[in-house]
């Protein structure tokens, strides 16, 4: 039996990429999972191609988190994992940035994982527990100075997501947190980046480009993020988890 068997999983940014993975695989376990997305059209269909539920969602809204919760609520009872996965990564080093461009990101990827996990901690201890996992990046150790914003964001997650582990540890919440860092992952986001900033492009013809330039798939990711969202990982709580074949590409 699959350790997800059962759990009521919400996954943000569920409409693409890794977010997409997740969802896949965890169904495929036998979870019951809310896909969210800001892109309706896409997210809804790929939802009832995965016998999934989906919700409209923009991650940096705060009210909206609080109705998706309550959806959740109404239909399933309960929460035992979220995963924290939606994002931008627009290109742009210190010099480049605006004002604009800095906040978006901040925006969609520090608010939008705090007022989940705050949101999401509400729910899960009225379920008794559950695991949060927040998508950072390899980003958030090394700084990749093409993605300035970026960088700062998934280092601030990082950090938030120990400061919230030990918290629930404390409180005996029975909620662990963790996050992930990807390398270089074959997504529509990774597509863009290596069109812009090497003109290649990594479509499903480009196998062999895309191995030897040691970009991993959705899956490799997602395989590490069922398991933090199973029993499997009940020890593993506060930490960081590296999947980047030993490299970041961009
Ligand atoms: N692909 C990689 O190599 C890689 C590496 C490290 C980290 N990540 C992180 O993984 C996550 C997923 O990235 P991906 O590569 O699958 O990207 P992607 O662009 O393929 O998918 C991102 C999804 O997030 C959604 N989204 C964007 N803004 C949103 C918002 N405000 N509210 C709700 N949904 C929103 C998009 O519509 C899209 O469906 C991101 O947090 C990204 O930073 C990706």
């Amino acid at each position: 039996m699959s350790g997800v068997q059962n759990k009521v999983v919400l996954v943000t940014g569920a409409a693409s990429g890794l977010g997409l993975a997740d969802a896949q695989l965890l169904t495929e376990g036998g979870a019951k999972v809310v896909m969210t997305d800001v892109d309706q059209e896409r997210g809804a269909g790929l939802a009832t191609q995965l016998g999934a539920t989906f919700l409209q969602q923009d991650v940096a809204d705060e009210s909206r988190w609080l109705e998706v919760m309550a959806v959740i609520e109404q239909q399933h009872g309960r929460l035992d994992g979220l995963v924290n996965n939606a994002g931008i990564a627009p290109i742009a080093d210190i010099e480049k940035s605006t004002t604009e461009t800095w906040r978006k990101t901040l925006a969609v990827h520090l608010d939008g994982t705090y007022f989940g996990c705050q949101a999401g901690i509400k729910l899960m201890k009225a379920s008794g527990g559950g695991s949060i996992v927040n998508m950072s990046s390899t980003a958030a150790l090394i700084g990749i100075p093409d993605y300035l914003a970026y960088s700062a964001a998934k280092g601030g997650i990082r950090s938030m997501t120990k400061a919230i582990a030990v918290h629930c540890r404390r409180e005996k919440l029975g909620i662990r947190c963790n996050s992930v860092h990807p390398g270089s992952i074959n997504t529509p986001m990774v597509q863009n980046a290596v069109k812009q900033l090497m003109n290649i492009d990594l479509d499903d013809s480009a196998e062999k480009k895309r191995k030897a330039m040691g970009i991993g798939e959705p899956r490799d990711v997602a395989h590490m993020v069922v398991y933090l969202l199973s029993d499997d990982s009940k020890h593993v709580n506060g930490t960081e988890l590296v999947i980047d074949n030993a490299d970041t590409v961009v």
